[in-house]
């Protein structure tokens, strides 16, 4: 046996104990002439051992020690140290390991190192408390998603990586054939298609922790490949599928921060576009978008007067942080999200309203607009007058842009966004509404009748779940029934042999029965970070991408020899300006 104990379960009940450890040299402080402290440190923690000077061992060298558990000198306990109340004296050393001295420091200084020199180095990174906890809490996390999916009866089923291009929403990577030059498959955005044939497989209740890849740019809650859970269950309705997704979501953060959320509310997805401005709204603080439209009924404010909805916040004690220049910005912001433009007004000591624009409106609709928004002295008050959708959403991002705490500052607040549009806007180039989320999702039936004389305002049976203002998750009941899936294809626009052609070899197998089904997917990595109080998925990922999607460790990805090319029927095309 290597080690009679870990680096960090030590403690004063264990003094008089002969005990062996394995690690890594933390730190090597002299003590005296003779004598030396070796901090060891594993997965654990940290022990002090006290080591014959003589003994030669450097930062990260690996080591195993034996000795005897000793109560620390009165006054050199440390409280901050968890094994702080003891030592290892009368060590003996052996060196099972040198080390070339690490890039960088092993505690949170690291955190301020450039994250390219993280990742190059990860295998050392990792070795780092904050990844240790990270990794730990992702691996609880999975384990407790898994545990709540057999406990509901859900079958493990595995689906390909290797399938045909589909167009799904994001760009694919695609894999050549060697046996088949110029054919390619593609790697699964999602499970989506397979899942819905292992329903009419009878399957019944499909779950799986998959990894999804797909090629879009990185930011802070996006990778090429990452992982869901996703499942998908038959002869159920919304709510079925909510209460089954819900259960390993809060099983998952219980099992991390040794709470159980409350049972997580529902909003539709028009309350939150109308009173948050987004479908994705974050919970954890106020500033809701207010009503105004019909205070400026009849005003003589030009930008006002002809918009279809005027809708404003108020950021309270906002007045004071926002100087010229940042109003500015903030209105170069809403127009860059699509605003015409913005209306600022700050609530000054005695109550008057101060803007560029106040003098365009009446008293009337000034004290008005006070009153909806609840304007007090101090008080920043954003308005846009827009198109129902523009002014809904640019107010949420500018909602978001003043007010919104970092993703991982607490608290948690879960909810669950229902009865998204079937359709959004319209395609320009077809004239055909677009499918709001995907053209499988169906369509809340009592506004079928709506669909060909008002398809906008058709709802569908679809929902996503958020948290803390971040998409955890979407998912929806699908279209089973072969002449609706045709009536949706023929109002986006595509032609029976069109729907054939790129999906045909899904559709065709609903002809044999397919039972009515709905599903989810939830991303792992998404949840994990914000259950570690983390703001990147990259921290709770062992190997990821960083933002350029080079990969610092391996170097992928990497030119390939000719004749690798040549035997897959690929010839590399010089880069196009
Ligand atoms: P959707 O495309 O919304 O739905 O994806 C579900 C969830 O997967 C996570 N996710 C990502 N996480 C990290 N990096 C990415 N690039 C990335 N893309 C998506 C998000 C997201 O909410 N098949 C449908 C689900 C269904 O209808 O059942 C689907 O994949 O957390």
């Amino acid at each position: 046996m290597m080690r009679t104990h870990t680096c960090g379960e030590l403690r004063a009940e264990d003094i008089g104990k002969t005990v062996s450890l394995t690690g890594w040299v933390n730190t090597r402080r002299e003590h005296s002439q003779h004598l030396a402290f070796v901090d060891l440190r594993d997965h654990t923690g940290l022990v002090q051992c006290v080591v014959d000077n003589d003994v030669d061992v450097r930062s990260e060298y690996v080591l195993r020690i034996t000795g005897t558990v000793e109560a620390r000198f009165e006054g050199s306990e440390n409280a901050d140290l968890a094994t702080g109340a003891i030592e290892v004296r009368e060590c003996t050393v052996e060196v099972l390991n040198s080390a070339t001295p690490p890039p960088f420091p092993m505690d949170e200084r690291a955190d301020d190192v450039d994250e390219l020199i993280r990742l190059k180095h990860r295998y050392i990174d990792l070795r780092r408390h904050r990844m240790q906890k990270n990794l730990r809490i992702r691996s609880t996390v999975n384990t407790a998603i898994r545990n709540a999916m057999v406990a509901q009866d859900f079958v493990e089923v595995e689906t390909p990586m290797l399938m045909p291009s589909t167009p799904e929403g994001a760009r694919e990577f695609l894999v050549p054939s060697r046996q088949r030059p110029g054919s390619f498959y593609a790697l699964p955005q999602s499970p989506q298609l397979y899942k819905q044939l292992l329903m009419v497989g009878g399957l019944d209740r499909y779950y799986q922790i998959a990894r999804c890849l797909r090629d879009e740019d990185l930011r802070a809650d996006r990778q090429y490949e990452f992982m869901q859970l996703d499942m998908e269950m038959s002869f159920v309705e919304v709510d079925d599928v909510l209460t089954a997704v819900e259960r390993g979501v809060l099983d998952a953060a219980e099992a991390v921060t040794g709470e159980r959320p409350p049972t997580i509310p529902r909003i539709t997805w028009h309350y939150a576009m109308n009173t948050y401005g987004s479908d994705k709204p974050d919970l954890r603080f106020g500033v809701e978008l207010k009503e105004l439209t019909p205070i400026f009924a009849e005003t003589e404010f030009k930008a006002f007067g002809t918009a279809e909805s005027i809708k404003g916040i108020n950021y309270p004690g906002g007045a004071a942080q926002f100087g010229r220049n940042k109003l500015d910005a903030l209105t170069d912001f809403a127009k860059s999200n699509g605003a015409k433009g913005m209306v600022w007004l700050k609530v000054t000591d005695d109550g008057t309203l101060e803007s560029p624009v106040a003098k365009f409106l009446s008293d009337a609709e000034k004290s008005a607009l006070a009153a909806a928004l609840e304007a007090s002295p101090g008080d920043l008050l954003l308005i846009i007058a827009d198109d129902w959708t523009t002014t809904c959403e640019v107010l949420g991002e500018l909602r978001n842009r003043v007010a919104r705490p970092p993703v991982s500052q607490g608290p948690y607040r879960y909810v669950w966004v229902v009865d998204f549009p079937l359709f959004v806007g319209i395609d320009r180039a077809t004239g055909k509404p677009k499918p709001g989320h995907h053209p499988f999702c169906h369509p809340v039936p009592e506004d079928i009748p709506k669909m060909e004389t008002d398809p906008m305002s058709v709802r569908a049976w679809a929902y996503d779940l958020v948290l803390n203002g971040w998409e955890l998750g979407s998912g929806s009941i699908r279209i089973h029934d072969p002449a609706l899936q045709s009536k949706v294809f023929e109002l986006l626009g595509i032609t029976t042999e069109e729907a054939d052609k790129r999906f045909g070899f899904f559709l065709k197998p609903f002809a044999y029965g397919a039972p009515p089904h709905g599903g989810f997917a939830y991303g792992i990595d998404r949840l994990a970070a914000i259950l570690a109080g983390e703001e990147n998925i990259r921290e709770v990922i062992a190997f990821p991408k960083p933002q350029s999607g080079l990969d610092p460790l391996t170097g992928a990805p990497t030119e390939v020899g000719s004749a690798h090319l040549e035997e897959l029927g690929l010839r590399v095309l010089p880069p196009t300006e």
